[in-house]
């Protein structure tokens, strides 16, 4: 079933390692119209069907008024038709959260919140140019558990002055809190970033390569032994718990994105917004096409179905595979397959290939050796 993506493009503060497309400015009002008015005239021509999952991203969807984002449900509710289980997720950081938002954002809609806390060290937030301290993100969290059965911490290792000691902290933070849903991503130093230009100059230290593995490695075992369920190489939840919104990405299911940036997927095309606010204000106002596309070919769709596939727990069907692109994948892919299991990276048989714990640190390199 089809998931909808709501990007909202502002944030009060840039984060140094973060390329995601947003603004410091505070025009909530005027863009937020302009998104209800995409979803409106539907430029991509999208049938508007069942979803099950409705996503509100950014930037920082907690930072714009309650009443905005009602309005935005109303036009998706309107337009849309919305199964009865639909997940719909906020995403928020520390800083903006109190008891007051929470009960609104659930009154309107929202059952799921998903916090940005990056570390619970002060020292790493600081590092990050983060807005919020460790003492806001418990804070937070304690105001969500007595508010939302549904909710998603988000971390990341591999930051500026985390090691092994830092990330076993933040873990048995975790532990204490306890959270339905977790991501932990290794953070990439990005282009167009405070931190690109800092270690490009030689003026910013990373954690080494092997220092970065062992992160992943504690990460790995502590949230094994907690019981989570580490569905997606960077994502680990309890039972019932796995977000749908990163499930359907990762089953290739259509999402429809809406708001600058926000990009698109119908199983044949991929649509990307235009990243500009001022100028996705000023197409949609003048009726102007908002996005590119392009169609994939089947090598691309192909490439796509490994790559996000082999990144979960159920891993690559060998017999979907064979059967939607006419493929035989196991004689195909013979010579590394045997050897990636032999160096026991990954283990497969005839119906599935899956990762193993010491293939995920690999994981790009493996899939880069088994896509066409
Ligand atoms: C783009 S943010 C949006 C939500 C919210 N503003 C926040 O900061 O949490 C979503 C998540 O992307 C992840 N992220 C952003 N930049 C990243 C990077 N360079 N490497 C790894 N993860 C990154 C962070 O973990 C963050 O929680
Ligand atoms: S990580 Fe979140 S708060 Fe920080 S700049 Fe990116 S979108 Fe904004």
């Amino acid at each position: 079933m089809p998931g909808i993506y709501i990007h909202i493009p502002f944030c009060k503060m840039a984060c140094h390692y973060c390329n995601f497309h947003f603004s410091t400015l505070s025009n909530y009002s005027e863009l937020v119209g302009s998104i209800i008015t995409e979803i409106d005239a539907n430029q991509k021509k999208f049938k508007y069907s069942d979803v099950s999952t409705i996503y509100f991203g950014g930037g920082t969807p907690s930072i714009i008024e309650e009443d905005l984002l009602h309005k935005v449900l109303i036009k998706i509710n309107d337009k849309f038709k919305i199964n009865n289980n639909c997940e719909v997720t906020i995403e928020a950081n520390p800083d903006d959260i109190s008891f007051d938002k929470l009960e609104r954002w659930k009154k309107i809609g929202f059952n799921r919140i998903s916090l940005g806390v990056q570390s619970f060290n002060d020292t790493i937030l600081k590092k990050l140019n983060r807005i919020h301290t460790s003492r806001q993100s418990h804070n937070a969290i304690k105001k969500i558990k007595k508010t939302f059965k549904n909710f998603s911490v988000d971390l990341m290792f591999g930051t500026p002055n985390s090691d092994v000691k830092s990330i076993r902290k933040d873990l048995d933070i975790i532990k204490e809190i306890n959270p339905p849903h977790i991501s932990i991503y290794n953070m990439t130093v990005e282009k167009r970033t405070v931190f690109y230009k800092l270690v490009k100059n030689n003026k910013m230290i990373l954690p080494g390569d092997d220092d970065v593995l062992n992160q992943y490695d504690i990460i790995l075992k502590k949230m094994k032994s907690m019981g989570y369920i580490n569905y997606e190489i960077s994502n680990f939840a309890r039972k019932e718990y796995e977000s749908k919104h990163n499930s359907n990405y990762w089953k290739s299911e259509k999402y429809y994105g809406y708001g600058p940036s926000a990009h698109s997927y119908d199983k044949k095309r991929r649509y990307w917004n235009i990243k500009d606010n001022k100028k996705y204000i000023e197409n949609i106002n003048n009726n102007l096409r908002v996005y590119e596309k392009e169609t994939l070919t089947e090598k691309e769709i192909i490439n796509e179905y490994i790559l996000t596939r082999i990144r979960t727990i159920s891993g690559i069907n060998v017999n979907e595979i064979n059967r939607r692109f006419k493929k035989d994948f196991l004689n195909e892919k013979e010579k590394n397959l045997i050897f990636f299991e032999k160096q026991k990276m990954i283990t497969y048989d005839k119906s599935r290939i899956k990762l193993t714990d010491k293939g995920k640190r690999i994981a790009d390199y493996i899939t880069e050796k088994i896509m066409y």
